[in-house]
């Protein structure tokens, strides 16, 4: 096992966007430095990364140069091509370890990492071709499903890759939507909402998890998370539990995301896991302002051999996600409550659908929520 890193050492990060600007932010916090390595020129985190490097994940020489400069490296992007990883992982460590990114970047793959460790998922068929689609819709209804999600097997995200079958009628299009690809055909889980557990693992293998997050999706892009989620004691110890299950197995360091569905009649009574994402993820914002230790902290700590800190919230909070124009309103959005915290992300163009920013407000525990407002 590799060195702790010193105070002002690097620590090199792969991806340039909004998470990866809030770890370099928080390894600037702790005394270390960050350095940014992104195919895109205005990647908000150059702006708070010393030296970046703006190169493709496939120049293979200038990842070299990087990597040599840094004591560790990180990702905050789940689609760095895994060889890319490999190439630097013989020069210095690279955490997570390429097997979680490998098992997140493929559903199949994500899938079959679900099975081997037991956790319950969507029910699914394999869809190696278009042609394929029929017969796995009509085992999929064969087996009480009536509605499905087509997911291409590689590179979705905030919904895209990834299309709703209400029957048999939307075959053809998906077909044609699906072309050359891939996919699987997933069983429409009829959830009550969903949820996703932050946690972070160390080194040595000590593991703390943040509360569940209760999230609202709006199609298909995060709006909301807050906490507390409104899952039993017991959902919550399921949903640890299995998320360490996930995180031992891949014997994993560094911070990860587990999306979930909480299922039930009027109350969850169980939960069935969507996605992995071992990274930093969006869901886990609110940590930022509502523990004293953040998920941003808590991954740079974990990948620099550092001891973890509490995963335990002061606060309840509301998370919400600024997405295109609506970050424009952020003076009003200010001016609406002093316990609100802002961040925007310096991204230069705004795009429908594009993440701008985002906003937490909290209710301290021991306060009532119209306190002081
Ligand atoms: N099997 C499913 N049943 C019900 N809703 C789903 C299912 N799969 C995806 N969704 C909805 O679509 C959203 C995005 O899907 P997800 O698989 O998490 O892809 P990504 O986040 O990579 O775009 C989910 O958060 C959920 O709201
Ligand atoms: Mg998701």
């Amino acid at each position: 096992m590799s060195e702790r890193l010193a105070p002002g050492a690097t620590v090199g990060i792969l991806g340039g966007g909004q998470l990866g600007r809030m770890l370099a932010m928080a390894a600037a916090k702790l005394g270390l430095r960050a350095r940014v390595f992104a195919p895109e020129a205005d990647s908000p985190a150059f702006q708070v990364s010393e030296k970046p490097v703006c190169a493709p994940f496939e120049d293979i020489a200038a990842l070299r140069r990087f990597a040599e400069q840094c004591g560790v490296i990180t990702y905050e992007f789940e689609n760095v091509p895994a060889h890319s990883l490999a190439v630097i992982e013989e020069l210095r460590p690279v955490f997570p370890p390429r097997r979680a990114l490998v098992s997140a970047q493929d559903r199949l793959a994500e899938r079959r990492l679900l099975q081997a460790c037991r956790l319950p998922h969507a029910d699914f068929e394999f869809v190696a071709e278009a042609a394929a689609l029929e017969p796995a819709f009509t085992a999929l209804r064969g087996r009480g499903h009536a509605t499905a999600y087509l997911k291409k097997l590689r590179h979705g995200y905030d919904g895209k890759g990834q299309l709703r079958l209400e029957g048999s009628q939307d075959i053809a299009a998906a077909q044609d939507w699906l072309g050359r690809e891939a996919a699987i055909l997933e069983a429409a889980v009829p959830f009550l909402f969903e949820s996703s557990v932050i946690a972070a693992r160390a080194r040595d293998g000590d593991i703390v998890c943040y509360e569940p997050a209760r999230n609202t999706h709006t199609h298909g892009i995060l709006s909301e998370s807050r906490v507390p989620s409104g899952l039993p004691e017991r959902l919550i110890a399921d949903a640890f539990a299995m998320t360490r299950a996930i995180m031992e197995r891949l014997d994993y360091v560094g911070v990860i995301g587990v999306e979930m569905f909480a299922i039930g009649g009027d109350k969850p009574d169980s939960l069935v896991i969507n996605e992995i994402a071992p990274r930093v993820h969006n869901s886990g914002h609110w940590t930022l302002e509502a523990c004293t230790v953040s998920q941003f902290e808590n991954h740079i700590r974990a990948v620099a051999g550092w001891p973890l800190g509490s995963a335990e919230r002061h606060a309840d909070a509301r998370m919400v996600n600024l997405i295109g124009e609506e970050a424009d309103a952020w003076a009003d959005i200010l001016a609406q409550a002093p316990h609100r915290s802002l961040h925007l992300y310096g991204k230069a163009e705004t795009r429908p659908g594009r993440k701008m920013g985002h906003y937490c407000d909290l209710t301290p525990l021991n306060r009532a929520p119209s306190a002081e407002s």
